[in-house]
């Protein structure tokens, strides 16, 4: 096995819906990232020779860096390389973690601001559960507002954990207080969130400026508010094209700040 990796153990595994799962790792004490990052995971797949290969893909970490276990959160695809055979771990199993954490999604990246949008379509959520526990995102911003577009209620998936659980979190609960905010969108099936209607694409509701004022925060403003960006390459191109003609600057290279900060999600196989 190549040196670029380490192995961890499988601790437990969440099948959230037939189309997305999460599941938590040892942590080498040695494994250092900052919160938002991806790595390259994946499995020791055997060869007909009797010998074994890795098959690697990029995950964003969901895990803060400060937390002993990691966390990755996953899309099922039945004829996906390695996810058709990730989804089947289970506690005790072996996993390959690269070592060498990257990626543009870092906080400390974008200008000092009031509202920090976080926003992520299917596991773009996932660089946001790594952001949302950091304290450092609270310094930084008054408001931290996590959007996470779906096409199905059931696909909002960390949602009580977001609601319920976060908010009483010994260390972070106070740090959060009333600061951090949930906001949901479905576009396939009507729904309802704190007496709203946030049915459609976060684009569009972003757009419409409905999202602002659902959560009773201003009009959007480059001066003062905040992006980062993950999800499909449309997605990102769409939000990219709203967010550069509301005349928010991307950094469009790690170390270079920006008004927002974007990164693909990492959707497949
Ligand atoms: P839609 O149902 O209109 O395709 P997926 O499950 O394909 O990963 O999509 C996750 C969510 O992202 C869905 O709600 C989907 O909406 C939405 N979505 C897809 N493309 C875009 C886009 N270009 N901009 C914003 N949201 C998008």
């Amino acid at each position: 096995m190549s040196s670029a990796f380490g192995t961890e153990t499988v601790l437990d595994v969440r099948h959230w819906t037939d189309d997305y799962f999460s599941f938590t790792t040892t942590r080498d004490d040695g494994f250092r990232f900052d919160n938002g990052q991806f790595v390259m995971i994946g499995l020791d797949l055997p060869r007909p020779d009797g010998g074994s290969k890795p098959l690697m893909r990029a995950y964003s970490i969901a895990s803060a860096n400060w937390e002993e276990q990691l966390e990755f959160f996953s899309i099922k695809v039945a004829d996906g390389a390695l996810t058709s055979r990730l989804q089947h771990v289970k506690p005790g199993d072996e996993v390959l973690i690269g070592r060498k954490p990257t990626g543009t999604l870092l906080i400390s990246d974008l200008h000092p601001g009031r509202n920090l949008y976080l926003l992520g379509t299917g596991t773009g959520l996932a660089p946001w559960m790594s952001i949302i526990k950091d304290p450092e995102t609270y310094e930084r911003f008054e408001r931290v507002v996590l959007c996470h577009g779906v096409r199905r209620e059931s696909d909002l998936c960390y949602r009580d954990y977001i609601v319920n659980e976060l908010p009483h979190h010994e260390l972070l609960g106070d740090v959060l207080g009333e600061r951090l905010l949930y906001y949901p969108a479905v576009t396939r099936e009507d729904f309802v969130f704190d007496g709203h209607p946030h049915r459609g694409r976060l684009t569009d509701l972003m757009a419409s400026g409905q999202m602002m004022a659902d959560l009773g925060l201003a009009p959007l403003d480059p001066a003062r508010d905040r992006a980062m960006v993950c999800g499909s390459p449309a997605m990102l191109a769409d939000f990219r094209t709203l967010l550069d003609g509301r005349g928010f600057t991307p950094s469009m290279r790690i170390g270079v700040v920006g008004d927002y900060v974007f990164e693909r999600a990492f959707v497949e196989k």
